[in-house]
């Protein structure tokens, strides 16, 4: 019999559960490489915003496709870095008003399938913790370990506040607890692949725990799973 030669394991969940650090993390400790799916969507997101396109605009954003070439490369701490036709967009993808053109961009059926070829070939290539909104549903149905990761709308923004806060960039609470429910709302009506745990995914409700208690409960899960 072929023995297995590595793992997926899919983390899903709405923004500002947590997914992306303890993706990262979870990752480093398991040897596997973190994909996070996000900052692609992001970089799609960039394009459309530094083009002056309208991210709502299908035809528009389509028509960026065939002249876009998105490439992901990891720096020495594991840290994912994105680049757009060659140019590293790494901190670019951050800006705040990229946030609400990635969410546009992704519900659009051709962006999605544009990626889908890149996210695939990450998990053939070997281990990997990814983490997205439709990677345990629609990219890696097969991934051995599915986790939908949830926390109360309050304390997401209130991660989102602290994060921006420490970047340099802070904005007002209530326009990013807005700004959260918005996504929300854009990312789990969508028609294409919207947000939804897969049905043999396990929920984790983050609200009130510390990144550690988050992080050992998701550790736990996954070498339960993995038979480890
Ligand atoms: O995780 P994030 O906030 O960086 O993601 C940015 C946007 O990309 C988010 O609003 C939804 C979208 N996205 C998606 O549709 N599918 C994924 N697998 C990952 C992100």
């Amino acid at each position: 019999m072929e023995e297995k030669q590595h793992f997926a394991v899919a983390i899903d969940g709405p923004s500002g559960a947590g997914k992306s650090t303890l993706a990262r993390s979870v990752a480093r400790e398991l040897g596997a490489v973190y994909v996070d799916t996000g900052a692609i969507y992001r970089t799609v997101g960039y394009c459309a915003w530094k083009q002056g396109i309208d991210p709502a605009a299908e035809e528009a954003v389509c028509a960026l496709l065939p002249h876009i070439e998105i490439a992901m490369g990891y720096d020495g701490d594991g840290l994912q870095r994105m680049y757009l036709n060659g140019e590293d967009v790494t901190k670019e993808i951050r800006l705040p008003q990229i946030s609400m053109y990635a969410s546009r961009v992704s519900a659009i059926p051709e962006v999605r399938a544009f990626l889908m070829d890149m996210q695939r070939d990450m998990a053939r290539k070997g281990s990997v913790v990814m983490d997205g909104r439709d990677i345990g549903t629609v990219v890696l149905p097969q991934a051995e370990v599915k986790i939908f990761l949830t926390a109360s709308v309050e304390d997401r923004a209130r991660r989102r506040w602290e994060e921006l806060r420490e970047r340099g960039t802070p904005k007002e609470f209530d326009e990013l607890l807005e700004e959260i429910r918005q996504r929300d709302h854009n990312d789990a009506s969508r028609a294409a692949a919207p947000l939804r745990p897969a049905e043999d995914a396990i929920r984790l409700d983050t609200t009130g725990n510390t990144f550690e208690q988050s992080r050992r409960q998701i550790l736990e899960i996954i070498k339960e799973r993995l038979g480890q």
